[in-house]
């Protein structure tokens, strides 16, 4: 990238000092001074600076065609940048000088604008070319250094902007649409930053295969092709590299002792908290609880709210396309309560009917807990229609997010759910840790489920007074480093995007679909109109078994069985299916590889 015909960003004009000064030393930026700052910033790049709409002189005429001037003033002040500016700013990103750790991101948050209706962000999100959940935000990497802006460390100074209301400051009268540097995102990884070239919808694959070390593992004679990523997905090399620095350079138990390694080591693990949090977006990094995965994080729910509010004929209300973990634990807790469970029922695609599922709630209906996408099937629920359903009976509501936040956009308060779980190792992370997270005003109605050390504030043999959530629900020495390691997953998804992983992954998903469909004898078992990442099928004359080991024998890793989902199959007639399921590490030529060793073993079968 040249940087002859621009005016640097001047240092001297905005001192480290200054900017830890940023918010009245109250640690939280002030919106002027950041926009400033920003202002500053676009005017510094290497591009005519007129085309960039300062932030503060923003006018209606900036807003998207149909989007209407908000009544709020601080809204209507800001700007959002043309099309062809941003475009600027993102190329930026792609000459990534590998220092890696000068990369400041410029969001345009599209979240917190209380004047903005979901119909209203969504007219924001498509002129930017960011499809995806209502949290989506503009992602511009910027090089510091060719900037002349401080470096990383000395962004640390500044206390972390956090995107949660509670945290904005108030003068920002809306908490809002801005712009804003947030050094939180600052990469910390040497790994290459992929292309997310709006413009031209490029995803470079094969940069991203390349963090992925197992990928280049041989199988039978063959470069493997993991197509088994709804069981667990694979780890790319800044988890692996982060873990093992966690214990060689920071292991030690947390919470509990004054040494260094103690504060390190809960400054990881809080860390990564906290990138929970942002990832879900939870208004609070104190919503997440670190359990085992997603079965525990269910069954904690049941066994400590469930135990303490269900009776007899309560009704729990869930959904034919559980998982297992899904069905167990209120089974369990029915036979303890005598509530009872009821199940709302799938059409011949895989799709909840909603009109039988609106039938089930009533004012028994005290838990409502479902799959926001099925393990066996790829069905995306129709969860924000559900969800509010559920609490229209005044049911609470726990979501499933296991086989869903890998591949879409994850939003706990647009979900407005009750409990959200997912698995680490269903997102690049480790296995053995998850997340549950909850409500505050939830999670402080539970009782402890487990108790022991770290859950406590004061023990005398006649009582015992327990922490708030979520150390409450975290007894004895957790997973720690391997909570590490998700924080890195989650960074690490967070630098792709998930817009553009959602994206890529659908029009594989599509291309797989078709390609599938075109092999006579092969049923697909999961048709919904909105599906992702999961292609379960049976092949005339085959057992799922054998096709699964001749796969196997080509390289090609999936799974075949029940998927830990025997009611689904079942209402499908079938005790098993075979099951690719994809990734964004997925290539177009492993379908063909995947359709061309189907085709041979049909091929055996029918010679
Ligand atoms: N729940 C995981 C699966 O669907 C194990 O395969």
């Amino acid at each position: 990238m040249t940087t002859s015909n621009f005016t640097a960003f001047n240092p001297d004009s905005h001192t480290v000092d200054d900017l830890s000064a940023v918010g009245g030393g109250t640690g939280l930026p002030d919106i002027g001074e950041l926009t400033q700052l920003a202002n500053d910033l676009f005017r510094s790049l290497p591009c005519d600076g007129s085309r960039i709409t300062p932030l503060a002189q923003a006018s209606n005429a900036e807003l998207p065609s149909g989007q209407q001037a908000s009544p709020d003033p601080a809204l209507a002040e800001l700007a959002i940048p043309k099309r062809a500016d941003l475009q600027q700013l993102l190329h930026v990103d792609t000459s990534n000088p590998g220092s890696g750790s000068n990369f400041y991101f410029i969001e345009a948050l599209e979240t917190h604008a209380r004047n903005l209706k979901t119909r209203d962000i969504g007219s924001l999100r498509s002129p930017l070319d960011l499809p995806g959940g209502t949290n989506e935000s503009l992602l511009a990497g910027v090089s510091a250094q060719e900037f002349g802006l401080p470096n990383a460390i000395d962004w640390q100074r500044l206390s972390t902007p956090r995107f949660d209301t509670a945290s904005v400051p108030s003068s920002t009268g809306s908490g809002n649409e801005f712009y804003f540097l947030d050094h939180s995102r600052a990469s910390t990884s040497t790994s290459p930053i992929p292309d997310i070239d709006t413009e031209k919808r490029t995803f470079d694959v094969n940069a991203i295969r390349r963090d992925f070390p197992i990928l280049q593992e041989r199988v039978n004679g063959h470069s493997l092709v993991w197509l088994d990523n709804a069981a667990t997905t694979q780890k790319p090399k800044a988890v692996i590299e982060r873990i093992s620095a966690f214990y060689a350079h920071e292991n030690s138990n947390i919470h509990r002792a004054a040494h260094t390694l103690a504060a390190r080591a809960t400054d990881a693990y809080e860390k990564a908290r906290d990138t929970v949090a942002r990832f879900i977006n939870s208004p609070s990094a104190e919503n997440i609880v670190f359990v085992r995965g997603t079965t525990e994080a269910i069954n904690l729910v049941a066994q400590s709210w469930g135990r303490q509010n269900l009776k007899a004929d309560d009704e729990i209300v869930i959904s034919w396309l559980e998982h297992h973990a899904n069905i167990v634990p209120w089974q369990q807790v029915c036979a303890e309560t005598g509530a009872k469970l009821r199940v709302a029922p799938v059409d011949d695609d895989g799709q909840i009917i909603l009109s039988e599922y609106q039938q089930l709630l009533n004012s028994r209906t005290k838990l409502v807990a479902f799959t926001q996408v099925s393990n066996a099937l790829g069905t995306v629920t129709p969860a924000h229609a559900m969800i509010e359903m559920a609490h229209r009976v005044g049911a609470k509501v726990l979501l499933d997010g296991a086989q869903s936040v890998s591949h879409l956009h994850t939003d706990v308060q647009a979900f407005d759910c009750d409990w959200f779980v997912f698995s680490g190792h269903k997102i690049f992370g480790p296995t053995g840790i998850g997340v549950l997270y909850g409500k505050a005003d939830v999670l402080e109605s539970m009782p402890p489920w487990q108790g022991g050390g770290n859950m406590i504030e004061d023990v005398t043999f006649e009582k015992t007074i327990y922490q708030p959530s979520p150390a409450r629900f975290e007894a004895g020495t957790g997973n720690i480093a391997d909570a590490v390691g998700l924080g890195a997953a989650l960074e690490y998804v967070e630098k792709i995007g998930i817009a553009n992983i959602a994206r890529y992954e659908h029009e594989l998903l599509l291309y797989a679909i078709d390609a599938l469909s075109r092999i006579s004898g092969l049923r697909l078992i999961g048709t919904a109109a909105e599906k992702t990442s999961v292609l379960s099928f049976v092949l005339n004359g085959h057992s799922t078994q054998d096709v699964g080991a001749a796969l196997n024998r080509e390289g090609i890793a999936v799974r075949s069985g029940h998927h830990c989902a025997q009611p689904i199959l079942r209402r499908f007639g079938l005790e098993s299916t075979v099951r690719p399921s994809l990734a964004f590490y997925n290539t177009y030529e492993e379908i063909d590889r995947l359709v061309n060793a189907i085709r041979h073993i049909k091929a055996r079968k029918d010679f």
